[in-house]
């Protein structure tokens, strides 16, 4: 016979009941503290923020109004009336991660509570989650990632190692999660860098010159319309070179021009076909890329009436000639012109010269007008990754662009290149400079063969 059980058992099952419950709390805050400890230093930090946002993340939501209420009837089985109204809470659910940065948070959307809605959230959660900067943006359909950055990975600089570079693909640097980030090459005949003074136009161009100089694939035309010294030492890498002389400059482009005209006449003979790009440069038939450094010195009408304005006026606009010409047709016969400039509007560079090219990238800008020109209308879409946000000493080195493989735009963070290295670089490989008009006759007469 199993007999009742009695007082003192009864009373027993709270006190089980509550021993295991310490138990387990005991062994959560052990397991806690011991990855605490383990976390190291420097990883500390996100290990709290990340417990602070997954603990307190229902009244973070509530608080920030990321909350919905949807109210509705009862059940048919439910005992309750029909005409009563049950209003219910919903808010999104998260996973939070620990990453190197900060903590990322993925949430699903539910209801009314999108993009938007968390976008519009992002400044009160940094403050609550006691983090400088709330990054958001969508993964997936009903899925929203933020990112609670602890410290802007954007604003470390970092020095480029790996130097062998695709003449296909431009490794432009890392994104905000140290994500490699690259920006289209192959089939592209346009490209403008846009920016304020000092902000790494230039720096930027050299990390592409170091990536592309040990290539035979390859040859450059430089032109540095400062005129000052930063090209001096890679020149000796260019199939042809100038400063801010508007005159060999124009000659150089009409160079350019009569090979992208003999290479069109001779693609199919010699290369088999209608596109560069689908055989590859080859030491044979080399991209060349041609790089023009504050642009603007050679497209600029001055509209003046000496004989010497004049003069310049033409020279500016057969160089514009030239320029959109070999930006509109070079791209199937592997030229590339690469265009760097203070100001991308209308009155620096020509709007048709600006307008073909595939491919943009702005580092800080002052105004949402020069930011537009640099990198379309679009951007006004992406207050995250536009140019005005980069205005800080911190952020030299910082693009806004439309990288491969990803929507809208990306902030990357372009590594430096010590002009020594570069230097070195372009006097290492300086004998792998060719003339490709000579190497086209050589390739025709092969054909012909
Ligand atoms: N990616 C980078 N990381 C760290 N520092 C950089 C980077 N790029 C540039 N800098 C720093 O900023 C300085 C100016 O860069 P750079 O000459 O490329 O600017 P710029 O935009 O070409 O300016 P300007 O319009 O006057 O020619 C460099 O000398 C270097 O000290
Ligand atoms: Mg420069």
């Amino acid at each position: 016979m199993i007999e009742p059980p009695g007082l003192n058992s009864l009373m027993m099952v709270p006190a089980v009941v509550l021993a295991v419950a310490a138990m387990a709390a005991l062994v959560w805050l052990g397991a806690h503290v011991v990855r605490y400890v383990a976390a190291g230093k420097q990883a500390r930090p996100v290990l709290r923020a990340a417990w602070r946002i997954k603990y307190t993340w229902r009244r973070t939501a509530r608080r920030v109004g990321l909350v919905q209420i949807e109210r509705r009837r009862p059940p048919i089985w439910s005992s309750t009336p029909c005409t009563t109204v049950i209003t219910r809470e919903l808010l999104p659910a998260i996973t939070v991660h620990r990453e190197r940065w900060g903590v990322r948070v993925d949430a699903s959307t539910v209801g009314r509570l999108g993009l938007k809605e968390f976008t519009d959230a992002a400044g009160h959660l940094a403050d609550v989650w006691r983090v400088p900067l709330v990054r958001v943006e969508q993964t997936q359909p009903g899925r929203v990632r933020l990112r609670a950055l602890l410290s802007d990975p954007l604003t470390e600089p970092s020095t480029w190692t790996d130097m062998s570079g695709d003449p296909a693909v431009w490794a432009a640097g890392i994104d905000a999660d140290g994500q490699p980030v690259t920006i289209r090459s192959a089939g592209v005949s346009g490209v403008v860098v846009a920016g304020l003074a000092g902000y790494g136009k230039t720096s930027f161009l050299n990390v592409r010159f170091c990536q592309l100089a040990p290539s035979a694939a390859v040859q450059f035309v430089l032109i540095d319309g400062k005129g000052g010294p930063d090209y001096d030492d890679l020149f000796t890498r260019a199939w042809l070179s100038a400063k801010d002389d508007p005159q060999l400059v124009r000659d150089h482009l009409a160079r350019v021009r009569d090979l992208m005209v003999a290479r069109q006449q001779t693609i199919r003979a010699v290369l088999g076909v209608k596109n560069m790009w689908h055989v590859g440069p080859s030491a044979f038939w080399p991209l060349v890329v041609v790089v023009i450094d504050e642009a603007h010195t050679f497209l600029n009408e001055t509209k003046g009436t000496d004989a010497e304005s004049k003069r310049l006026d033409a020279l500016a606009r057969e160089t514009a000639r030239l320029t959109e010409e070999l930006i509109r047709k070079g791209r199937n016969v592997g030229i590339q012109v690469v265009l760097a400039t203070q100001k991308a509007t209308g009155d620096a560079i020509p709007t048709r010269i600006r307008d073909n090219c595939q491919v943009a990238v702005s580092f800080a800008q002052r105004t949402s007008e020069a930011a537009t020109a640099a990198l379309g209308s679009d951007i006004s879409g992406f207050p995250d990754e536009h140019p005005r946000r980069l205005q800080d000493p911190a952020y030299v080195g910082v693009a806004s662009m439309v990288a491969e493989g990803r929507p809208g735009f990306t902030l990357v963070r372009t590594p430096y290149v010590p002009d020594a290295v570069a230097d070195r670089i372009a006097a290492q490989t300086a004998d792998l400079v060719r003339d490709p008009i000579g190497l086209l006759t050589a390739c025709e007469v092969r054909a012909d063969a």
